[in-house]
C-alpha cells in the first residue's frame, strides 16, 4: 500500500515525503507544480529512490486524484495542496477560497469513493487568529483574520464534519513557523516571486541579494520590543506527519494538534543568530509594525507528545545552518523550471 502527498513538491510536502519513505512507506507525490518545481520531485527521488511516483496534477481533480489512488495502491493521504500567501489571499480571496477548499474537497470525494479513512492535514496556528494567551493549546479561541486563514479554519470544519458522521479519520496539524531545510540541502524552502516570510527574507540580505531587512515593530511588549514566533524545523515537522499517520489507528475521528517547539524567538533574536550563522553581520532597519501581525505566539506542544509521542528535537541554531546550507546551495531555488523568479 501507499500514502498519497499532495503538494508533495511543496516546502513541507518534499520534507515529508522524504520521512514517510525512511518510514518504510512507499509514496506517491501529486503536485499541480503551480508553486513548486519538478526539480523539486527530481531532489526527493535523489534523496529516496529513483522510481518514487509523481503525478502532475489539482488536487481538487477527483477523477485525477482517484486514478492516482488506484494506479499507486493509496490507502492513507496527506494532505499539503493549498496556496499560502496571506498578502495575495486578501487580493484574491476566491480564487483562495475555491483552491484550498476545492483540493480537500477532490481529497475527500476520492478517499471516501474508495473508502480510504486515514488523513493528515496541513493546518496553521493561523487559526488561532490573533491569540490574547500564550502558550496556546488546541482548545484556545479560534477564528482568522484573513481569507488564507479563513481557508485552513473552514478546512478544518469540513473534515472535522465527515468525521464526526463516521466517515473520516483525520489529524489536524497546526503548524507553527517551520523554517530550516533538509541536512543535504538538496530541499528546502523556494518561495515564487519576493519572499514575505522572515528567514528567507534574512538569508537573502546575508547572501547579499537584498540590502537589509525590515524588522517589524521594535515596540511591542517583549524582552527585546520585536515580535515573537516558535519557529520549527521543516525535518521535525515531517517527522511530525509521520507520527500522526502512525497514530491515527489509537486516534479515530478528528484530532487537531499543534506542531512547535513551545519556544518563543523574537525577530531580533533571529537576525543576531542568524549572523553567527553566516559568519557576517546582517544589516537590518526596526521600522513600525506590519498590520495584522501577532505581538507573540508559541505554542503548547504537550498535545503532540500526548497523541503522536512527537516532540520537536532541533534548536534554532541547526534550523538556521540546515536553511543557510540550502540557500548557498540553490542561490536561485530549484533552477531550471522556474519562470517566475524576479530577474
Ligand atoms: C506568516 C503568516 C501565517 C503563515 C506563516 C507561515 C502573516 C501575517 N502570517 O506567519 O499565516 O502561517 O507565515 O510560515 O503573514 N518579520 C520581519 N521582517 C520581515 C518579515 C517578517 O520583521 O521582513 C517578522 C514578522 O513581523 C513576524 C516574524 O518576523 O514577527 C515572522 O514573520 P513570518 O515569517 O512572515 O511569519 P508569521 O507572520 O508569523
Amino acid at each position: 500500500m501507499a500514502v498519497l502527498v499532495t503538494g508533495g513538491a511543496g516546502y513541507i510536502g518534499s520534507h515529508t515525503a522524504v520521512a514517510l519513505h525512511e518510514s518504510g512507506r512507499r509514496v506517491v507525490l501529486l503536485d499541480d507544480l503551480s508553486n513548486a518545481s519538478s526539480a523539486a520531485v527530481d531532489a526527493v527521488r535523489g534523496l529516496t529512490t529513483p522510481d518514487l511516483a509523481f503525478v502532475e496534477g489539482d488536487a481538487a481533480d477527483i477523477d485525477l486524484v482517484g486514478r492516482a489512488m488506484d494506479e499507486h495502491g493509496v490507502d492513507e493521504v496527506v494532505h499539503f495542496a493549498a496556496s499560502k500567501s496571506v498578502e495575495e489571499s486578501v487580493r484574491e480571496p476566491l480564487a483562495y477560497f475555491r483552491n484550498n477548499l476545492g483540493s480537500v474537497l477532490g481529497v475527500l470525494a476520492a478517499m471516501e469513493a474508495r473508502e480510504v479513512r486515514r488523513l493528515v492535514f496541513s493546518s496553521s496556528c493561523t487559526v488561532y487568529g490573533e491569540p490574547d494567551d500564550v502558550p496556546v493549546t488546541e482548545s484556545s479561541p479560534t477564528g482568522a483574520v484573513n481569507p488564507y486563514g479563513w481557508t485552513k479554519l473552514h478546512g478544518e470544519q469540513l473534515l472535522r464534519a465527515v468525521a464526526d458522521a463516521g466517515g473520516l479519520d483525520v489529524m489536524l496539524l497546526r503548524y507553527f513557523n517551520p523554517i530550516g531545510a533538509h541536512p543535504s540541502g538538496a530541499i528546502g524552502e523556494d518561495p515564487t516571486g519576493i519572499p514575505t516570510n522572515l528567514v528567507p527574507i534574512l538569508l537573502q540580505v546575508a547572501s547579499g541579494r537584498r540590502e537589509w531587512l525590515q524588522v517589524f515593530g521594535g515596540d511591542y511588549d517583549t524582552t527585546d520590543g520585536s515580535a515573537v514566533r516558535d519557529y520549527l524545523h521543516v525535518v521535525d515537522l515531517a517527522e511530525a506527519h509521520v507520527a500522526a499517520l502512525d497514530a491515527l489507528s489509537a486516534h479515530p475521528g478528528a484530532t487537531a494538534v499543534n506542531l512547535g517547539t513551545g519556544r518563543g524567538h523574537s525577530v531580533l533574536e533571529v537576525v543576531a543568530l542568524a549572523a553567527e550563522v553566516v559568519g557576517h553581520p546582517i544589516a537590518h532597519e526596526v521600522v513600525g509594525r506590519r498590520p495584522g501581525d501577532a505581538e507573540r505566539i508559541w505554542a503548547d506542544p504537550s498535545l503532540a507528545a500526548e497523541v503522536l509521542g512527537w516532540t520537536a528535537e532541533r534548536d534554532l541554531r541547526t534550523m538556521l545552518e540546515d536553511h543557510w546550507r540550502w540557500c548557498e546551495a540553490h542561490p536561485d531555488g530549484f533552477v531550471g523550471a522556474r519562470a517566475d523568479l524576479d530577474p
